[in-house]
């Protein structure tokens, strides 16, 4: 399987667990939506959002007012982000793949996505959003890894991922690994180095936030069957990986305490 089939048949994973998505995400860090609009000084122009999900990066944007198009394939999702929002009359949801979305004459001051940049196609996607922006409009690709703070505890949730199947590990990174690190330090395929050879973007910077969260058991296991690593598995043997976390967690103390970093990339275009 080359790595884009192995992208679309992970991309749409999410939607089967919309409900538990939304209730086991926990979204970005509070000064996010603040840092992203503080650089895209977007007078009245609106915003367009890539791959909105239930809406966790969209509510903050909506709640300051901001007209907002949300682009999302998956109906299921889209239902959720649609109750999410229904208070913000300035938000406005198209359903489908944002390769195949048309923006016609509306050229945005703001792109942004949150967890969403990799399901986009590769070859295209720096020109779609290009397409997307007026000129000096900005784009913000948001990121939130965890990082686990008990050492004996990650390595014990690796080894049962790894014993059902999963690759990708969501269970990869120490807490003073993210919290010690620049923003994207976790990441190979971090933006910048793309965006950089695109050369239609300036001003590119890299802004991070930190917070420690403490899940009880049921809202990690939540977290982790909304995850695509997850998603992907045989129902069996997601069933039981999950089951024994379960177990692990409560014998832990009922729960699990992470550093979620939330890290942006900004550029703007020329
Ligand atoms: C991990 S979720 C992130 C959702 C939300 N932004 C958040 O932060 O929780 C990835 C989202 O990207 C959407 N997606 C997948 N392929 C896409 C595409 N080609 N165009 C736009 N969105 C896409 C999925 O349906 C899913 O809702």
């Amino acid at each position: 399987m080359t790595s884009e089939e192995h992208r679309d048949t992970r991309r749409m994973v999410f939607g089967g667990v919309a409900e538990a998505y939304d209730a086991g995400r926990s979204g970005y860090a509070e000064p996010m939506a603040a840092e992203v609009l503080a650089y895209a000084d977007l007078g009245d122009r609106g915003a367009v959002e890539v791959g909105a999900g239930t809406g966790k990066a969209t509510v903050p944007f909506a709640a300051r007012g901001v007209p907002l198009v949300c682009v999302e394939p998956d109906a299921r999702m889209a239902e959720v982000l649609r109750r999410n929002t229904a208070g913000h009359p300035n938000v406005r949801i198209e359903v489908g793949d944002f390769e195949q979305w048309q923006p016609g004459g509306r050229r945005h001051g703001l792109l942004f996505a949150a967890s969403a940049w990799n399901w986009l196609d590769r070859e295209r996607r720096w020109d779609l959003v290009h397409a997307a922006l007026a000129p000096g409009g900005a784009t913000a690709l948001i990121f939130g890894p965890h990082g686990i703070h008990d050492a004996g505890l990650r390595a014990a949730l690796a080894d049962i991922g790894a014993r059902h199947g999963v690759k990708s590990s969501p269970h990869r990174f120490l807490a003073r690994d993210l919290s010690g690190g620049e923003p994207g330090s976790w990441d190979q395929r971090w933006p910048e180095a793309e965006c950089r050879r695109d050369g239609r973007f300036t001003e590119l910077r890299s802004v991070r936030f930190g917070r420690d969260l403490r899940y009880g058991t049921e809202r990690y296991l939540r977290h982790l069957n909304s995850l695509s690593a997850y998603r992907v598995l045989p129902a069996e043997s997601r069933a039981r990986a999950l089951d024994e976390i379960g177990r692990l967690l409560d014998a832990h103390g009922g729960g699990i305490d992470v550093h979620q970093v939330t890290d942006i990339f900004l550029a703007r275009a020329r």
